[in-house]
């Protein structure tokens, strides 16, 4: 672990720079314990490099990303910019593009409940007695969101606006392949979620996982329509381990994923690419940049931490100090610490804000 990982960090709108600093504490306390160091660069985007410099992902920015090991985000957007046109907006203007231009084809979403926090979720704790922990791959570069052509317009004199759901292939199969390991590493449990009684893109994408499965006798793979997925996440949730899916249907599922853990402010992800023998990626929480909340030191920051927890698995390879963040903050929630998104009104609760969440968790790192 001697040699300098380089982290762009770009902590963006709203609770970002809040709880980013968070993370970043316990990144120091995590590199003191396991000997390894690591050089952050800040970067301007969304809302904030629009004031800044006009531009929701500016060069300076992109450049600094280029020369990094690993991207932390924080969230982008907020009620300031919503009057931009679309394209502009900070969502659309730095967070897509740095997708496509990563070429970030996979996003991992861990969707963990803790037993802790059932009565957190808005399902019924008979539902999901003792949580549940699912992990959603979810295709980022591809589909609906990047298919060609696009187009908002008159055509045969009426206004239409047009968006074209195409999959090559070479991006089912990629997909497929990292779905199948992650599901290897789990509890060999990988449901394929798509639309196959209705949509051609859909049809191929079934055909390509059954067709893989062979290569991984390992993994039990299942097939569900998506409108019963979201049914079935809701109803059961503690059935799924992998979900792999879409990018349009991997967006709304991972919504209601993140709802039935309990908190948004909990779950964290990675968007991945493969970069020869490494990982690069982009860690970020699930939720948004919850402008409502910001600057009142409420946010909860464990979604930005355990991002950061996953940037050391999988870009770093360092499992060890991961499995420590981990494990910290399941220690910290097991002890009753909670943000007040987390607060069900138990006695033993201890309310904190958000610096007394990175607190908590630095004391319990092990
Ligand atoms: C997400 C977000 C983004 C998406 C938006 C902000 C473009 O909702 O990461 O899920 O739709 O992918
Ligand atoms: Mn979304």
């Amino acid at each position: 672990m001697s040699e300098t990982k380089q982290v762009a960090v770009l902590a963006g709108d709203g609770i970002g720079p809040e709880v980013m600093r968070e993370a970043l504490r316990v990144l120091d306390a995590v590199e003191k314990r396991y000997g390894f160091r690591t050089e952050r660069r800040e970067y301007a985007v969304g809302g904030a490099a629009i004031d800044a410099c006009g531009k929701a992902l500016p060069p300076e920015t992109l450049k600094g990303c280029e020369e990094a090991d690993a991207i932390l985000f924080g969230s982008v957007g907020g009620p300031k910019w919503e009057s931009l046109p679309p394209d502009e907006r900070p969502e659309r203007g730095a967070l897509l593009p740095l997708r496509r231009h990563f070429d970030l084809f996979a996003n991992l979403r861990p969707g963990v409940c803790l037993p802790e926090l059932t009565a957190a979720s808005p399902l019924k704790e008979k539902l999901i007695a003792g949580g549940f922990d699912i992990l959603c791959v979810r295709e980022l570069t591809g589909g609906m969101y990047f298919g060609q052509p696009k187009f908002y317009g008159e055509r045969d004199g009426e206004i239409v606006g047009l968006d074209t759901l195409i999959y090559r292939r070479s991006e089912v199969e990629r997909i497929a392949h990292m779905a199948f390991r992650a599901a290897a590493g789990r509890r060999g449990k990988l449901c394929s979620v798509d639309k196959a009684n209705v949509l051609s893109s859909s049809v191929m994408w079934r055909d390509v996982f059954t067709e893989l499965a062979s290569q991984y006798t390992q993994v039990q793979l299942t097939h569900m329509y998506v409108d019963n997925a979201a049914m079935q996440l809701v109803r059961n949730p503690g059935q799924f381990d992998v979900i792999v899916t879409e990018n349009t249907f991997g967006d709304i599922l991972t919504d209601e994923m993140a709802m039935v853990c309990g908190s948004l402010g909990m779950l964290p992800s990675a968007s991945l690419c493969n970069r020869g023998e490494k990982t690069f990626g982009l860690y970020e929480p699930s939720g948004g940049s919850a402008p409502d909340i910001a600057g009142k030191g409420i946010a909860n920051p464990i979604a930005q931490i355990l991002s950061m927890g996953m940037m050391l698995r999988y870009s770093f390879g360092y499992s060890e100090p991961a499995q420590a963040v981990d494990a910290a903050v399941r220690a910290a929630i097991a002890a009753g610490v909670r943000t007040r998104d987390l607060s069900t009104g138990a006695p033993d609760e201890q309310i904190v804000t958000t610096s007394g969440m990175g607190d908590a968790v630095i004391s319990f790192l092990r």
